[in-house]
């Protein structure tokens, strides 16, 4: 049994019971728009946001039947993280998702940012029609976070420039917000203490962070299975921790050096690999795990808050597994 497999068994029904609910919200009455959608569902991740949510739900509410709050929930993570990743491939100019081509690549940009926009407004259609407005209510706020965080991102790109502060404040918002509101909304929906739910969004954001970090580390492993050409940040422009950390100890004139290197990178792959290198002799790959590591403890020690069961054992599994994965 895969580590996957072993986080998921605790919700394995609940898993399935989601997905059906998801399904049968997503659709369209256009099959055009309906094919885009199916696409779109064959070719989603592995599901963390909405496993966090259901493995969250399930921590603060032992051995009760979970109701539609939670399966609402799951959706609507996944749903938005489905939809910024539609529009992250038009922005990135992207051709590959998860090994097959892009929204983007195969019904070209305009579509793309259209069936994101798309997936948003019947996902939240949805969470309004629902009646339980708590809970698109709490989960806009990350969308909005999101949406933040990549402008910031943008920009900087734009602009060559990144500070650790400003990284941290990027990553956070892109990626560690979502996994945060998933744990929390997932003890939100079974109406859990408010102790609970601020320990949740401390678990949440520490695994976040750390699986952004592992993410920007796999960007420079040309073996790694993500199904995306490796060093693509570099070709971006995107300045993340490996790098930022070598940019931290050089002198001025190196700097200089490595910005320009970084802005050649966008067009030649010499520029690329001499980065690549650069990053890998220079420790900045080790200077992130580092980072990776502290944020996984910090992930740990909530977890260690609650009694021993098996749910508690596939979040502390869940902590292996981003540390771990390769894809
Ligand atoms: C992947 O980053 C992208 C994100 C984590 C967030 C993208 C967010 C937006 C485009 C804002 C719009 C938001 C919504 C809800 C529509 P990456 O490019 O580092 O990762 P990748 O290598 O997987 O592409
Ligand atoms: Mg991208």
């Amino acid at each position: 049994m895969s580590l996957l497999e072993q986080i998921r068994r605790p919700v394995e029904d609940l898993l399935r019971e989601c997905r059906t609910y998801m399904c049968d919200r997503m659709t369209a009455d256009d099959p055009f728009v309906q094919s885009m959608l199916d696409y779109i569902i064959g070719n989603m991740g592995k599901g963390v946001r909405p496993l966090l949510v259901l493995l969250s739900s399930r921590l603060h509410a032992e051995g009760v039947a979970l109701g539609e709050r939670t399966n609402l929930a799951a959706m609507l993570v996944e749903m938005i993280h489905t939809a910024s990743l539609v529009h992250d491939d038009v922005i990135d100019e992207s051709p590959m998702r998860r090994g097959n081509p892009s929204v983007n690549n195969r019904w070209g940009a305009n579509s793309a940012v259209l069936c994101g926009d798309y997936i948003l407004a019947t996902a939240f259609d949805a969470g309004m029609t629902s009646g339980h407005y708590d809970i698109p209510t709490f989960i806009i706020s990350a969308m909005r976070q999101l949406c933040s965080g990549e402008l910031v991102q943008n920009e900087c790109n734009r602009t060559s420039t990144m500070t650790r502060e400003l990284y941290l404040d990027i990553i956070n918002k892109k990626t560690a917000v979502l996994l945060s509101t998933s744990a929390a909304v997932g003890a939100v929906a079974v109406g859990a203490s408010r102790e609970c739910v601020e320990r949740m969004t401390e678990f949440g954001t520490a695994l976040g962070m750390a699986f952004q970090i592992k993410d920007d580390i796999l960007d420079y492993d040309v073996d790694a299975q993500t199904g995306k050409p490796s060093c693509n940040d570099l070709r971006e422009g995107k300045i993340t921790l490996p790098l930022l950390s070598v940019l931290e100890s050089a002198d001025e004139c190196e700097r200089q050096r490595l910005v320009a290197l970084l802005q050649a990178a966008r067009t030649d792959e010499c520029a690329v690999e001499q980065l690549r290198e650069i990053v890998t002799t220079r420790g900045g790959l080790q200077a992130a795990q580092t980072l990776m590591d502290d944020y996984m403890n910090r992930a740990r020690a909530v977890v260690a808050m609650y009694p021993a069961s098996d749910v508690r054992r596939s979040l502390e599994l869940l902590c292996e597994f981003v540390a771990a994965r390769n894809n």
